[in-house]
């Protein structure tokens, strides 16, 4: 079984969560990155982000060094924006239809929302989704705490998947 972890992250949380399942069951691990990042950490990363949220739009990313395609395990992160993933995930989604793929979803966020996992799921509804985990800003609550639930929740659904 190949295993690759997915990601995309802004200040750091997501990527942080990604490094340590990707460590604990020695997947690929792949970052999203935009060609025009943002540049503010301020009060204009919302209203830039969210604009971008709100228009779908799928800002270009620079082009991927691995193929999602060649793998049976994916596990997909991204922070929750304006209750949604992230934009870099509306233009991987419209490149890469996945399908067949056995693919856990989880998320970074301030305060946790629901609704982000619903989208996941249903742009990977013709995948299996294996699991779904939720971490509230890891790095500013807890992070060891934080690191040792992402890698035991990805152990656990790495053996239920065998
Ligand atoms: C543009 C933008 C919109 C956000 N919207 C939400 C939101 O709707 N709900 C929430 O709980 N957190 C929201 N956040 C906070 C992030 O989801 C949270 O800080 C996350 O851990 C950041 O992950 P990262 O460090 O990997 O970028 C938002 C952050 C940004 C930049």
């Amino acid at each position: 079984m190949k295993k690759l972890v997915i990601y995309y992250s802004y200040e750091g949380n997501t990527q942080f969560i990604a490094e340590a399942i990707a460590n604990e069951i020695d997947a690929d691990i792949l970052a999203l990155k935009p060609k025009n990042e943002m540049k503010t950490k301020g009060f204009m990363k919302f209203l830039w982000g969210g604009k971008q949220v709100v228009f779908r739009e799928k800002p270009t990313l620079i082009p991927l060094d691995k193929k999602p395609q060649d793998y049976d395990i994916i596990f997909i992160g991204t922070p929750i924006w304006a209750g949604k993933y992230a934009p870099p995930f509306n233009t991987f989604f419209s490149s890469y239809r996945l399908k067949g793929k056995k693919v856990a979803v989880f998320c970074s966020s301030a305060g946790g929302s629901p609704r982000a996992f619903d989208d996941l799921k249903e742009v990977l509804k013709h995948n299996e989704i294996i699991g779904e985990k939720g971490f509230i800003n890891p790095l500013q609550h807890d992070k060891d705490e934080n690191e040792h639930q992402a890698r035991e929740w990805a152990k656990k659904v790495l053996q239920d998947n065998k």
